[in-house]
């Protein structure tokens, strides 16, 4: 009797361990909030750390959408932060690099900061000589929500930006959904609605050095962008309308070449880039299905990162305004210490009727994905 009363006993105690102890795993599980200071207008401002079941982390900030750290395992399990940026708010209040960020409402250069829509001329805000550059969402402060399933922790950012927001038409309702899943992607989901006709083009400005942020220049990564053509530039990087075959050109990342095999080639789009920084035409089109972009691999660490998109072109930019930025653990950024895989609409389309339309209407639903998927070999 005694001997059972003392085994239900223990029994019961194991059962109400489990219970109690469950949520306490779980909240492990989930994931973390901390709060990352104050933007300039004195709103809080957190920062939210992602991880999965092999290790992978990815820190980001409501601050911009940013991705402040991203945490990837190296053929050994070793794990570095392979994107650039800065500890401190602060800095990316004050910075110009786009570091990690979410940007719009029009990733990349419209010409001359007009287009002309419907008929009426918008003129936007002037960030980049004569041009508007990138849009300014790298600088708000977005709404988050923890929006975590099954398919992995999910973080959701919106912004409602307002009608003239920087010249735009229309106020924009944006949402993107960061998920680090547990196949080692980082998944981005972008959505949006408008109340007038507007034009939009979204992009997350992650700088990657597969070596470690900081750890020298990316001129080692192999590379290999799905794309027989590209967009080349004029003097002020505005795409001159031309599709151009990458064929016997420094551009052309059909097979997987080194970075810096012929980045310093005397070519006139390198000299007009300062190195990469042009959109290539993916060959997968504008259908909207989710497809293999580019892959970068870097021998050392033996990380691979694969990119896919629903987007029609992809922007490779090898960190030649990089001047010595002071990053993240006293890093030193130099030119071409990181590249940019900026999935896109082209620049300028807005001015280019031929170009893939980034028109967004009332009543349509704009939606758009990336995945920035890890692996090693
Ligand atoms: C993009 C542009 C570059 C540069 C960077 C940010 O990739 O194409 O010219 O402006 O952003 O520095």
């Amino acid at each position: 009797m005694t001997l059972r009363v003392t085994a239900a006993v223990m029994l019961a105690f194991f059962i109400a361990t489990i219970v109690v102890s469950a949520p306490q795993a779980e909240a492990k599980a989930n994931m973390q909030k901390q709060s990352f200071g104050k933007s300039e207008d004195g709103q809080p401002v957190d920062l939210y750390i992602l991880t999965n079941k092999h290790g992978m982390e990815a820190a980001i900030t409501n601050y911009g959408g940013t991705v402040v750290t991203l945490k990837v395992p190296d053929r050994n399990g070793k794990i570095d932060d392979v994107v650039l940026g800065y500890d401190k708010l602060d800095d990316y209040a004050a910075g110009k690099a786009y570091f990690g960020a979410i940007v719009g409402r029009y990733a990349n250069r419209i010409a001359h900061a007009k287009f002309t829509l419907d008929g009426t001329t918008y003129t936007l805000a002037k960030n980049d000589g004569d041009n508007h550059l990138h849009g300014g969402f790298n600088k708000r402060v977005w709404t988050a929500k923890d929006v975590s399933s099954s398919h992995g922790q999910a973080l959701e950012l919106t912004y409602l930006s307002k009608d003239g927001e920087e010249g735009f038409p229309g106020n924009l309702s944006v949402k993107v959904v960061y998920t680090l899943t547990n196949q080692n992607e980082l998944k981005i989901d972008y959505s949006a609605t408008t109340d007038k006709d507007t034009v939009l083009n979204l992009t997350n400005h992650c700088y990657f050095n597969l070596a470690g942020q900081g750890n020298g220049d990316i001129l080692q990564h192999q590379l290999m962008i799905r794309a027989d053509r590209f967009t080349p530039v004029d003097a002020n990087l505005i795409p001159t309308g031309e599709l151009r075959s990458v064929k016997g050109t420094p551009f052309d990342f059909t097979t997987a070449t080194v970075i810096g095999a012929r980045i310093d080639q005397d070519d006139q789009q390198l000299k007009l880039g300062r190195g990469y920084d042009h959109n290539w035409v993916l060959n997968s089109g504008s259908a909207g299905s989710l497809s293999l972009a580019a892959q970068a691999y870097e021998p050392h660490s033996g990380r691979v990162l694969e990119v896919s998109t629903t987007q029609p072109g992809l922007q490779l930019y090898t960190g030649n305004f990089l001047d010595g930025i002071r990053g993240k653990q006293g890093k030193i950024y130099n030119r071409r210490y990181a590249f940019c895989l900026e999935t896109q609409h082209f620049p300028d389309s807005p001015n280019h009727p031929d170009f893939p339309s980034t028109v967004l209407k009332p009543g349509q639903h704009y939606q758009s994905t990336t995945v920035y998927a890890f692996s090693t070999r």
